[in-house]
């Protein structure tokens, strides 16, 4: 059995250890080719976790819930926004380096929040069959989309993200 949580686990160490990677990248080919694939990395990542960890922490974990998926929305929107500008610029340049480190600093804060918080609370919550289930759930999404493959990452609104995996009025009585 693959836990989610495990997978996850295992994602973020490769971001860590990309990221440290960088540091010993000697010319822009070399940062070129450790950083693309690890902020194509960081992009599935972050949708996968959109649409199979989060609306299950929504619906299944504690009072704090809520704020961990909104705090995760903001950080993923974050995230994505310095990628997206690390692109706009050459490989190796200061403003290439200035997007990659805001990056970094981005994707450490939330890799320790999630790790701390909304992690924590889904396995106190969450049942070893669901864990399993997302972790298959998390593998297939990472099969059918290489590459990101007919994925597009987008900022999400993390209000709007939230709202749309809790009960709406009216649904109660159902
Ligand atoms: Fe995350």
């Amino acid at each position: 059995m693959d836990d989610i949580t495990a997978l996850i686990l295992d994602d973020h160490a490769s971001f860590r250890r990309g990221f440290a990677r960088l540091d010993d990248a000697k010319d822009p080919e070399q940062m070129r080719a450790v950083w693309e694939p690890l902020a194509l990395h960081l992009e599935i990542h972050a949708e996968a976790e959109e649409r199979i960890l989060y609306p299950h922490l929504l619906r299944r974990g504690g009072d704090d819930a809520e704020d961990e998926s909104l705090d995760a929305i903001r950080d993923h929107n974050k995230i994505r926004d310095a990628i997206a500008e690390s692109r706009r610029h050459d490989v190796g340049t200061d403003p290439w380096w200035a997007a990659v480190w805001q990056a970094r600093r981005e994707n450490t804060e939330h890799l320790g929040e999630e790790e701390d918080e909304g992690l924590p609370d889904f396995r106190r919550h969450a049942s070893d069959e669901l864990r399993a289930e997302l972790g298959a759930q998390w593998l297939a999404f990472y099969g059918e989309h290489p590459s990101g493959r007919g994925l597009t990452f987008r900022d999400k609104d993390p209000q709007r993200y939230v709202a749309s995996f809790q009960p709406h009025d009216g649904d109660s009585q159902a």
